[in-house]
């Protein structure tokens, strides 16, 4: 991968080359073990770091701009959180109503803009394919924090981090996924990340909502297993790994379906009697509705452990990106 040309704005001097260093960070697969095992140590430091100074000046003197045009809590604002933490500045574009955009300014002129402010864009699109358009038209790294149905990569990283630092390990176990495999851009990301590394992947999903072919071809085709449920009950027992997801409601063009598909899968403290006692629950959040609030007591619940994860990883991959780590 080479970096992107260096402009007035860059001093390539003083950077340190890790592999991501001015990279536009699109798609998981520009994540090879080595470069995760290296984005997992940093992200330790930062967790380090943040509890014992709460934050530190590795990116002062950066800008980092936040281009949002689908709402977000956590990619949001664990962004603008690690940005800070480390010393950089943030130029929030929570509400593109607010901007430009609302005036009908294209996507590629909106980052052209950006990148005459910022040293990088993390940016959120209802579009598949949005990020890896504007890398396109933009001289600075873009960070795709989720692209309409495509990828999330920056959660697939702290999704994996999560898994290892529950589990101990981030291979030869079986994984399954719930709930909106279709439409939720954190599977696709996540099941691509975990891909040879040994893992058995149930997916377990109603008939309209199952893994999309490109993904199952994958799986094949790099020599990984996966089956394909409807009822959770047939796998639980087996899972190292529970990550659930909400029913994407915004990407439904029929409601209808949406309504009837809701409450598909609703898991209690009754639901994990079934399962092991290592078992972890994970959730990219928000939740509405597909995990009872009484199973955030179970110590398996690390949904909101994996929510905090996001920001040493953002923190890590920042800095990478910018090359100071
Ligand atoms: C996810 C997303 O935006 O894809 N949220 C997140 O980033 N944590 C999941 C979702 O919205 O269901």
């Amino acid at each position: 991968m080479t970096a992107k040309p260096s402009t007035s704005r860059s001093r390539p001097a003083d950077h340190v080359d890790n592999g991501l260093y001015q990279q536009d960070i699109l798609s998981v697969r520009q994540f090879p073990p080595p470069i995760l095992d290296y984005i997992f140590n940093v992200a330790d430091e930062m967790r380090t770091l943040v509890e014992r100074f709460g934050s530190a000046d590795l990116l002062s003197g950066k800008i980092m701009a936040n281009l949002f045009y689908e709402p977000s809590t956590r990619t949001s604002s664990s962004f603008m959180a690690a940005m800070q933490r480390l010393g950089g500045q943030v130029i929030p574009i929570n509400s593109v109503q607010y901007s430009s955009v609302s005036k009908g300014e294209s996507l590629a002129d909106t980052v052209r803009t950006l990148e005459c402010y910022a040293d990088l864009i993390v940016l959120r699109h209802y579009e598949l394919g949005a990020a890896a358009e504007a890398a396109k038209w933009c001289h600075k790294p873009i960070i795709n924090a989720g692209d309409g149905v495509g990828e999330h990569p920056t959660q697939a990283l702290l999704d994996a981090y999560t898994i290892k630092r529950e589990i101990g390990r981030a291979d030869k176990m079986v994984v399954g996924m719930l709930g909106d495999l279709r439409f939720g851009r954190t599977v696709h990301s996540l099941t691509r990340l975990l891909l040879k590394r040994n893992i058995t992947f149930r997916f377990i999903s109603p008939a309209l909502l199952r893994m999309p072919d490109e993904i199952r071809d994958e799986v094949i085709a790099d020599g990984d297993t996966f089956t394909e449920h409807r009822d959770l009950e047939e796998v639980i027992g087996e899972l190292d790994v529970l990550y659930v997801t909400r029913i994407q409601k915004e990407r439904f063009t029929d409601l209808g379906d949406y309504e009837k598909l809701k409450d598909a899968y609703i898991i209690t403290p009754k639901t994990l009697t079934k399962a092991r006692s290592e078992m972890i629950v994970m959730h990219p959040l928000p939740r509405v509705g597909e995990i009872s609030v009484e199973v955030d007591e179970d110590p398996r619940a690390a949904y909101f452990r994996q929510m905090e994860n996001g920001l040493y990883v953002r923190m890590a991959l920042l800095a990478a990106v910018l090359g100071r780590a």
